[in-house]
Formats: C-alpha cells, structure tokens, sequence
C-alpha cells in the first residue's frame, strides 16, 4: 500500500535535477549531439519522450480539430519566404535586447539582468609589468643553457621569473625575489634587466646586451567597469580588472588607482562575476538561411518563428477549399525555431520547438468574447491532461507589455519547480495579420458575408501552445515519490510518474512470473498481441515482479497485468484465465478475465 505520509517534499532545485536525470535514464530527453559534448538549447527525446510528446500532440488535435466542425488543420514548410516575414513585421522587429559580459563574452537577456547594488570600480586603461616576449625569451635561454636564443619558443611568467631568479643569483645581484603582485614583478625585471645589460659575464650575455634594450611597456588604452556588491571584498575589483586586460593581450597588466562610484539600481554589471556588460542591443532571433547553391540575398530564407505565420498567408486557400463560415479556425502543429539568447531550465527555452497553434477567425465585434471562450476552453484542456487548475495561472497582459495590435492577451501559466512560468499565450490579434498580408502580397484576404453582402478582413484569437513546455508540465506534475514495501515488506521510495493514463508513454505493463515458466510466458505473450491493436504495450519477463512493477511506475505505465499459477487453473479452476491488474497509483490489485481486458483498460484509459 501506499504509505499515505509522503516523504519530506525535495526543495524545487533538487526536484528539477531529480526530473532532468530521470528523463535521461530512462529515456525521455537527451541533449542533442551528446557525444560531441551537446549543441546548448537543443535537445532529443528518447523512445518514452516521443510517445509522450506524440499522445499530448494526438489529444490537442482530437479536441481541436477532430472533436470540433468549425476548426480544420493544416501542415505548413517550415522554411519561409521571406517577405512573410517582412510583412508579420519578424524580419524588423522580432528581436531582443542582448548584452554581452565584457570578461567572458557571456551574453544574456537584457531584461534579465537583475537591479543590483554596490561599489563601481573603473579602470581607465593597463600597462603590462613585463618586457617583452623575446627579452624574457633570451634570459631564460641566458640562464638554461648559454645558448643562442630561439625566438619561437614560448615562456610563461612564472617560468621567467624563476630563470631571472637564477641569474641574478649566478651573478650575485642582491635583487628581491617578487611577490605575486604584478607591480614587484615588473620592479623585479627593472632590477635586473639594466645589471645584465650594463654588465655581461660571456658571450652570449654580450649579445643579449647588444641586441635587446628594454622595449615599449604594453599599453591596453580600453576603459573597464567592475561592480564590487555590499559583503564582497574589493580586491575582487582588482582581480575581475585583470582578468580582463589579460584577455585583451596584456601578460601581466598593472592597474591605475580606480575611481569609485556608489551605485543602488544597476542593470549594467554582469550578476555573476561583477564585469561590466555592453550597451543593450537588439538580436534578432530568427535563424536565416539560402535556398539552393546561390548566395544572392534573394536566396534568402527563414526557419519559421512560429507555425502562426504559414496559417494567415494559407488563409484564402483554406477558405475556398474548406467552405467553412465565421467563425472558423485553422489548426497547425509544427516545428518553430528561435535563436534564443539564453536557452535554460531544461527543455523550456529551446533553440527549435514545437508549437500547437489555432488561429480562430472571427468577426470584429466576437473577438473580445472568443478571447474569453478560447482561454477556458484551454484551461480545461490542461486539466483534462493532469494538470489541476490550482497549478495553472492566468495573467493577463498589460497594455504596454502587449503587441501593439492586440486588444486582449492572456498567459496561461504553470508552476514549474524553477518558478511559475507561461506555457501559452491566448492573443486576440485583430486583424493585423492577415491586413499585413494583403498589403503586402497585393491578394485580397477578405471574407464576403453572404448575408449582409460585405467584404471585410476578419480578425483572429489565438491561442498558441508549446510542445515541448507543456511535455516538461506534465513530467514536473507527474514526478513523486512515496514510501512503498519491497519484496521482505521493508519500505523503500518509490519513484512514480503519475501520468494521466491518457499521456502516459506505454499504458500497460505484462508480466508472467516466472520466466521459465513456458506456459506462464505463452499466455503473458498471448495478452500483449490481444491488447496490442488497442495500446502501447510492454512485455517484461526479467527480475523479481516487485522490481518490473517498479519499473514500470518509474516511467508512468498506469497498469501492470501479472499472469501466475492461478491463469493456469493449477490452485482453482475458477480463476482459470484470469490476472492481477494492479493500478499505479494506489498500487491495489484486483483479479480480471483475460478476455475482459481490452474493454477494462480501454474504458480506463478513455
Ligand atoms: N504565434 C504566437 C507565438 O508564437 P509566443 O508566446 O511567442 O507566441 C507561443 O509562443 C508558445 O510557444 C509559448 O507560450 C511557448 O509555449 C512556446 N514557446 C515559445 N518560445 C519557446 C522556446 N524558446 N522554447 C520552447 N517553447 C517556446
């Protein structure tokens, strides 16, 4: 039985990375190109993740299209010409604003960086410490060997100042030995260097003398900020500083004194590292390729931003061959691609998504009450995958946080483990797409009203839904852990992928108990070719029965059938035929005739 006190609840971070490993292990997700170290933001899904993802994309159509007369679906290129996209307004606008750090070249959303506070440190430019590669090049080949120096050789700080060390010593120069600090470094070569110069001991320190003078210092004229916050120690001003002109060339730069300036609300500063970030810019997040072997711009195309814009620019053909009537809708589910900035918290920001897109057309004065229909048609689709409405959230756009053309915009919002994020947009976009799209291909996308006998552009609801985000809600939903007995009675936790029946990847587990048992085994097999043209089905004949069942719960399989002596009619006759159906969840078994299986589960499952 299920032990009803559930274990302490892991905090969200532990529970995402609990998540994350059971999708690989057992293969929901992997990241994609993973022997060659992973491409960042794309990702696989694995036997159990596609079976997933396919079940939740079969259900949003059956509801969508299937289930409905007004909606009819479409199946769109995914590449895109791209004066649709000049005309949807992505080719000028669909950009964010990025900024890079200035030390790692990290770049981030700029409406991600958080408001910080503290000390800014700025440097107005470095000097390097050292003289240059080919003077410390000679002394290190004046100390090791006496012989010629070769100038391709390559010598690191330290390695220089210890070979300095050595020389001065061999030539009895009373010359402190440095500390870390770049500036006793550089006092220690200006020390040295004029005394060898001045005072050769052999041939080749003679021709050091005459061929090497103390060159130019490296000078970096770049100007560098570092934001130093309230318990954090100033050195790391100094050091972040470093860092830096060292990426810009210097080997051992020396820093001016800074000037310091207090600051209480600053997006300016990198929140890992205090480095400061580049002026925002905007980054268009479209992927643009060449059709064909031409590298004219007019070869050019786009991997498509959303599914949305294939539907408008299809809009009269589907019309005309549909004979649909306002309002009607078009359904499309498909591959969207977005060079994201930062692609993180697993599968939720990804580089290439799937997107389940209706654009529901309407007349002007439903737009405002279809928005309202079409979000609580959605709410109650979630719930009808497992997702229970206290879990989800409708926030309704601000004016100025919406589209300049939509006159009402919702997100519907999950509870993910990582913070309550949105998992679908439900936009009334008037009629500015399809407006775009007639002004812009000069082809009437106008509907004629048989009954007032006017012509007009209709408006449009959408209600847009990821794939990929919804497949991740319904992973974080269903992941829980209870106390189960093993085989001896013990107690042990319990991995369980509660999935709603309807999404799980396989429906039904079978097991015969023995498995070299070869009755036992035949008549387990025989189950699986009967319930097979009805579900997804899975034979397992390996380990204890405890162990499969617990498998099987790992993985979300709602059902898992037994097949033992009492099948074969060896302990009563009259349970001839017949297994344990266990349930998931509450793990309770109950005995079922083998014939009555496919309607049992069916009508379960439904
Ligand atoms: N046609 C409207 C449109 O594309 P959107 O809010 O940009 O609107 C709709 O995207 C949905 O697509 C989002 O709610 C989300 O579920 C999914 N989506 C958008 N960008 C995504 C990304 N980078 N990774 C995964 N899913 C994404």
């Amino acid at each position: 039985m299920v032990n009803t006190v559930s274990m302490s609840a892991p905090s969200d971070t532990q529970r995402m990375e609990k998540i994350v490993s059971l999708c690989k292990r057992r293969g929901f997700v992997f990241q994609s190109s993973e022997i060659y170290g992973g491409l960042n933001g794309l990702w696989d899904y694995g036997p159990l993740g596609v079976e997933l993802k396919r079940n939740l994309k079969n259900y949003w159509w059956r509801v969508i299209v299937h289930e409905r007369d007004d909606v009819v679906g479409m199946d769109g290129s995914i590449l895109t010409h791209p004066a649709v996209l000049k005309a949807s307004g992505h080719v000028e606008g669909f950009a964010d604003l990025m900024v890079d750090c200035r030390l790692t070249n990290e770049r981030f959303k700029a409406d991600q960086i958080p408001f910080q506070e503290g000390t800014i440190f700025t440097y107005e430019s470095a000097r390097d410490a050292m003289p240059s590669d080919d003077g410390l090049l000679a002394l290190a080949q004046l100390a090791e060997t006496d012989q010629e120096p070769q100038i391709n050789k390559d010598i690191s700080m330290s390695d220089a100042v210890s070979l300095g060390l050595r020389i001065a010593q061999r030539r009895n120069l009373f010359i402190s030995a440095p500390t870390n600090e770049p500036e006793s470094v550089e006092q220690f070569f200006l020390d040295l260097l004029p005394e060898l110069l001045r005072n050769p001991k052999s041939e080749w320190e003679e021709r050091f003398r005459l061929g090497y003078s103390i060159p130019p210092r490296r000078v970096c004229g770049d100007s560098f900020r570092v934001l130093v916050r309230p318990g954090e120690s100033d050195s790391r001003a100094k050091k972040t500083a470093r860092l830096f002109y060292q990426k810009r060339g210097l080997r051992l730069p020396v820093l001016p004194q800074p000037s310091k300036e207090r600051v209480s609300q600053t997006q300016e500063f990198n929140p890992e590292n205090g480095a400061e970030l580049t002026a925002p810019r905007p980054f268009n997040l479209m992927f643009q390729t060449q059709l064909g072997a031409s590298s004219d711009p007019s070869s050019i195309a786009y991997l498509r931003p959303e599914t949305a814009q294939s539907i408008f620019v299809q809009f009269k053909n589907i019309l005309e061959v549909s004979r649909k009537k306002l309002p009607f809708g078009i359904a499309q589910i498909g591959k969207a691609f977005r060079n994201e900035i930062n692609p993180r918290n697993f599968t939720f920001r990804s580089r290439e998504f799937e997107q389940m897109e209706l654009e529901y057309f309407c007349r002007p004065e439903q737009g405002m009450e279809l928005l309202e229909y079409w979000k609580e048609e959605r709410l109650t689709f979630y719930e009808n995958i497992g997702i229970p409405r206290s879990k989800l959230h409708v926030l309704t756009v601000p004016d100025e946080e919406r589209a300049f053309y939509s006159k009402g915009t919702y997100d519907i919002e999950y509870d993910f483990p990582f913070g309550r994020q949105e998992l679908e947009g439900v936009a009334y976009r008037t009629d500015y797409d399809l407006s775009q799209h007639q002004k812009a291909s000069g082809k009437a996308l106008e509907y004629f009203d048989e009954e007032t006998k006017q012509r007009f552009v209709p408006h449009v609801v959408e209600p847009s839904a990821g794939v990929d985000r919804t497949v991740l809600a319904l992973i974080c939903e269903a992941y829980s852990e209870d106390q189960a007995p093993d085989e001896k009675g013990k107690m042990e936790t319990r991995v369980v992928l509660r999935f709603h029946p309807r999404l799980a990847p396989i429906k039904c587990g079978v097991f015969p108990l023995l498995k070299n048992n070869s009755q036992l085994v035949a008549k387990a097999k025989a189950i699986v070719e009967l319930l097979r043209p009805h579900m997804t089905v899975f034979y397992d004949e390996s380990g204890a029965i405890g162990r499969r069942y617990r498998r099987q719960d790992e993985i979300g399989t709602p059902f898992g059938l037994t097949v033992d002596f009492e099948t074969l009619g060896e302990k009563d006759p009259a349970l001839r035929d017949t297994v344990t159906l266990r349930d998931r969840d509450s793990m309770k078994q109950e005995r079922v005739a083998i014939q009555d299986l496919p309607a049992i589960l069916r009508e379960r499952l439904a």
